[in-house]
């Protein structure tokens, strides 16, 4: 089994903190960030159930120019979007029982974690946490936690592995930029200190 990188080997480089109030302001923090991003890019959502890691994936679907419905993939574990306006193609997984290794999440996924098999795609995944050792690396992960009925606090930060093989790292810069680009504050979103 293919890997990036070791989690323990973890250093973080970019780290912002938002709140947002509503689910709407979630969605428009996740379009800023996907309409920068670029192919290979990988987003791990961690969270508690009602966190907002669905929504959030609803909002880089609605960056990519995908015009089906998002839905969890608790289920499936898996649904491929098409992002029409980049010719990407979002995937978005469910982790949840990968405890025990990505192969419980079909090829797919180890496929879309290495950038899709023609590096066009963009992997959403959920309840990353569980991947464990098998969290891939450059990537961003977002951390939602539950503030209050309507506010999220929402961490985004760029993970970097040194040591991750060439092919990865470079696609480290892109992802630095990303999350720095983010504006401050919108409707209904801030920047925390
Ligand atoms: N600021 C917010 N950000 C995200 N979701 C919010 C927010 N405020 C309320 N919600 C609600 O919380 C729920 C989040 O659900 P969902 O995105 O499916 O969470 P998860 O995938 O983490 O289980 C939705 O019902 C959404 O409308
Ligand atoms: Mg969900």
């Amino acid at each position: 089994m293919t890997r990036r990188s070791f989690e323990s080997r973890r250093s973080f480089e970019t780290r912002r903190s938002f709140e947002t109030q509503g689910p709407e302001a979630t969605e428009e923090l996740a379009r800023r960030l996907s309409a920068v991003l670029l192919p290979g890019a990988v987003v791990t959502l961690d969270g508690d159930l009602g966190a907002g890691k669905t929504t959030f994936v609803r909002g880089l679907a609605a960056g990519l120019g995908c015009r089906d419905a998002v839905s969890s993939p608790t289920f499936a574990r898996m649904h491929v979007y098409a992002a029409g306006a980049r010719e990407l193609e979002l995937i978005h997984l469910d982790a949840w029982s990968a405890r025990a290794g990505l192969a419980v999440l079909g090829d797919g996924a180890l496929e879309a974690l290495e950038g899709g098999a023609d590096g066009r795609s963009i992997a959403a995944v959920e309840w990353a946490e569980r991947l464990g050792p098998w969290l891939p690396a450059p990537r961003i992960a977002v951390r939602l936690e539950h503030v209050a009925e309507e506010l999220r606090r929402v961490r985004i930060e760029v993970v970097a592995a040194p040591g991750a093989p060439p092919a990865a790292a470079d696609l480290l810069p892109g992802l630095e930029a990303a999350v720095r680009a983010l504006p401050t504050e919108f409707a209904g979103a801030r920047e925390l200190a």
